[in-house]
């Protein structure tokens, strides 16, 4: 006799909420600061405007900060976790810990963290073929358990700057993302100047990982948040930076679209 163990059971539910879901993009950093949100919003943004049903999944339980780069005021009045995630542009759909609690801190550390995790990913259906998720940054449990569940059906995007501070950290985290079976789609190089391209004329490939694109620092991003805006409304440069890694989203999907899961 088999014995059901409470992890079973999670991954079962986490099958369940996924079941619908092509291909699911971790979106991963060694340290905060990054741009792992900026990056993570732009993705499910842009591909929710390609015609992709989208989802998007704040999982940065300590760091949420998604709803400020979409726009939205939070807390949702009314909002009911059975109804699942939010539609809140055309093929967009999101769910993220402040749709609850607003800006308000979420006081859960150690294991209940872990909980909290599994508890999302188990309790949140998503009917859309991608969903996105803003991971929390490092290398700790947070990031351990949706990589342990999702990696079946999932890639990691590593958003890093190009300096040193930055690509130190994230060559472990690519070490960790290796030794756990998570694909990893390549590398967002993230408010790049003219100073560190000179310095680290990189090309592709850096640890053997493709370059995606490169994201100038771009003032308008501020402007818009100050104003409570989204930059990917605002901003019309956006576009063009974020194109290159929005096609490789769009090929990979064609790819899963016909795999059986
Ligand atoms: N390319 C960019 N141009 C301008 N500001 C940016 C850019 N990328 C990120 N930012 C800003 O940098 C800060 C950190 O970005 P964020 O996405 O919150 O980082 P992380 O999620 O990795 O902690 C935010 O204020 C964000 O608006
Ligand atoms: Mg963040």
């Amino acid at each position: 006799m088999r014995i059901v163990t409470d992890l079973d059971r999670y991954r079962g539910s986490i099958e369940n909420c996924f079941r619908n879901v092509k291909l699911i993009i971790l979106v991963c950093s060694g340290k905060g600061g990054v741009g792992k949100t900026f990056v993570s919003c732009g993705l499910a943004w842009y591909l929710s405007e390609e015609g992709v049903q989208t989802g998007l999944l704040d999982l940065d339980l300590h760091g949420f900060s998604t709803h400020r780069f979409l726009g939205i005021r939070v807390p949702v009045r009314g909002y009911k976790e059975e109804n699942g995630p939010l539609q809140i542009k055309r093929n967009l759909l999101y769910f993220s810990p402040s749709i609850f609690v607003g800006d308000s801190p979420v006081p859960i550390r150690g294991l209940y963290r872990e909980k909290a995790v599994l508890d999302i990913l188990s309790s949140i259906s998503w009917n859309s073929d991608i969903v996105i998720v803003d991971m929390p940054p490092g290398t700790g449990e947070e990031i351990i358990i949706p990589c342990r569940y999702l990696r079946n059906r999932a890639s990691s995007i590593v958003v890093t700057l190009m300096e040193p501070v930055s690509m130190k950290v994230t060559e472990r985290l690519v070490e960790l993302l290796r030794e756990l079976n998570v694909d990893i789609l390549g590398m967002v190089y993230n408010m790049t100047m003219v100073e560190n391209i000179k310095l680290f004329k990189l090309d592709t490939g850096i640890m053997n990982i493709e370059k995606l694109t490169e994201i100038p620092y771009v003032p308008c991003v501020l402007k818009s948040l100050v104003a409570e805006k989204s930059p990917y409304a605002e901003c019309r440069e956006l576009r063009e930076y974020f194109r290159p890694v929005i096609e490789k989203i769009v090929e990979k999907l064609e790819r899963c679209k016909y795999r059986s899961v």
